[in-house]
């Protein structure tokens, strides 16, 4: 009702604008100043609306065409989402769990059903009955002495400085509330990691920051320090992620403020390139000493890495070494070449690195094949933000999944594509004090928490829509795809491994 009345004030405010145009009446003034400050003022108070919080007047014209023009507002959104990587329907869909209203369609399906292409899940005449836990997966092989009970579904890696300390905040807090946890990035853990007292998954990139030495290589002594704090849950070596692999880390000039180089040892305003490989290791032995090394040092915490595939045979060859040494990983992220990223090269985002489904296809079918499988847990990345998109991917061999744009949505981002100019519009991923003053930690935290809580529970729906009752029974046969409504397992499972799950 309240933003009605602004919205109707404002348009008032625009009629009395155009009269004074035309007419040139000065007096029109004395309307025109104090709409303008009241409206101002209430917006930039207000705490639901990052927009409107950080643009108090212009920002109606967002919700003005949402209001009395949605067809204009569609035509522009689908233009401005034209190309980008998540369409608005896909979007709305986070922007609602996360308010936690209601996110049911109406009408039927917007998808073109196109039997050739059509991919869905097998629901069962019997269904299961709903699950109102939400999944757990436990995480620690042989030689980890603290193993760590995880949420199904986690907050995937992004640094303090690609995103903005608020934004971190409100996700810390919200993995608390959740019972998730929070993938620090390869920026380093910092203090709003840890005031909220969520879980953090420490991922140490190839700048190793907060465990570097002065001249930028690992250090044991500072991991060792951090890596025993309470809430570190996990620890992950980032070998490299989808939107850039064989590229470093990019932190622009623009968000390397004198806070974040004081947290990372580093230059400030300059741009800040990480190597884009590891100074602690360079081949297979070497990553397999490396695993070795930060368990010990963490008093035997989870230790896992992420990866985008690239060359099959170097991914094989990690797991021969594997088994030549006895020593495994506790998990394995794999991210899609379609993930996100704060900045990175054009050339690398477009064209390097394997899509999500093949990469997780291929990882689960080598462990598999090895015999390995069960030693380790497979993390699955790439625009994940559905229920549904949650069982496809433990369908295809994960056993858990990250999201990081989804949770970005949930904190409000609206994918202006401004995470590399520092200009971000909702303060999501700016250093802009201003900007981010947007975001209002105590709001968005339960947004994160309701996004998560919502998003597994459909997850759970649909489990027992296929009559399951657990993810562990979830395999690639659940899925049909194809004019033939063939199961996957006939498009991506060779004769003898067929019948074989993930956990065999
Ligand atoms: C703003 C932003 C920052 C990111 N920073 C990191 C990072 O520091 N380390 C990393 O391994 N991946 C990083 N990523 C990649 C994500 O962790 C994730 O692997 C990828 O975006 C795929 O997940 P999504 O499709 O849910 O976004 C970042 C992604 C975004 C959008």
């Amino acid at each position: 009702m309240r933003k009605k009345f602004f919205i109707y004030g404002f348009l008032l405010f625009l009629i009395v604008v155009a009269i004074y145009h035309y007419t040139g009446r000065g007096y029109l003034l004395v309307f025109i100043i104090p709409i303008l400050l009241i409206i101002g003022a209430y917006n930039a108070s207000q705490k639901k609306h990052a927009i409107l919080r950080n643009f108090p007047v212009l920002g109606y014209f967002r919700y003005l065409f949402e209001m009395i023009a949605p067809e204009i507002q569609q035509y522009f959104i689908e233009r401005s989402t034209d190309g980008k990587p998540f369409s608005r329907n896909q979007r709305s869909l986070v922007y609602q769990r996360a308010k936690n209203i209601d996110s049911s369609t109406p009408f039927g399906t917007q998808q073109n059903l196109n039997t050739e292409t059509y991919e869905g899940i097998k629901h069962s005449i019997f269904p299961a009955k709903v699950n109102e836990e939400l999944p757990r997966v436990l995480v620690g092989g042989k030689d980890c002495r603290q193993p760590y009970l995880a949420s199904l579904f986690n907050v995937s890696a992004m640094s303090f400085g690609s995103l903005s300390e608020n934004a971190v905040r409100a996700i810390n807090i919200g993995a608390k509330k959740g019972g998730f946890y929070q993938n620090t990035g390869e920026g380093g853990l910092t203090d709003y990691h840890l005031e909220g007292g969520g879980d953090i998954t420490w991922q140490i990139g190839t700048g190793y920051f907060g465990c570097r030495d002065a001249e930028g290589n690992f250090s044991p002594e500072k991991f060792s320090e951090k890596a025993n704090l309470p809430n570190v849950k996990m620890i992950e070596i980032k070998l490299s992620q989808g939107a850039k692999p064989g590229h470093g880390g990019v932190l622009p000039a623009a968000k390397n403020t004198e806070q974040i180089a004081k947290i990372r040892g580093v230059i400030p305003h300059t741009m800040i390139l990480s190597p884009p490989g590891h100074t602690s290791f360079s081949d297979t032995k070497g990553l397999i000493q490396f695993i070795k090394q930060l368990r010990e040092l963490s008093n035997g915490k989870p230790i896992g890495f992420k990866l985008c595939i690239g060359n099959t045979a170097e991914f094989e060859a990690i797991c021969h070494e594997m088994i030549a040494e006895d020593t495994y990983p506790d998990f394995i992220t794999i991210d899609g070449a379609e993930g996100g990223t704060g900045a990175a090269p054009l050339e690398f985002a477009d064209g390097v690195g394997m899509p999500f489904e093949p990469a997780l296809i291929f990882v689960n079918k080598t462990l598999i094949g090895l015999n390995i499988r069960d030693k380790i847990r497979i993390i699955g990345s790439g625009k994940i933000i559905s229920g549904y998109s949650i069982l496809h991917a433990i369908a295809l061999g994960a056993d858990m999944c990250n999201s990081a744009r989804g949770f970005m949505f949930s904190l409000g981002c609206i994918q202006a594509l401004r995470c590399h100019n520092n200009e971000c519009p909702t303060g999501v991923a700016t250093q802009n004090k201003m900007l981010m003053k947007g975001l209002v930690v105590t709001d968005k935290s339960d947004r994160v928490y309701h996004f998560h809580k919502n998003t597994l529970h459909a997850a759970n729906e649909l489990l027992a829509a296929a009559g399951k009752t657990s993810f562990s029974d979830v395999d690639i046969n659940i899925f049909m795809r194809g004019d033939e409504f063939t199961n996957l397992s006939e498009l991506y499972f060779p004769d003898n491994l067929k019948n074989v799950t993930k956990r065999n």
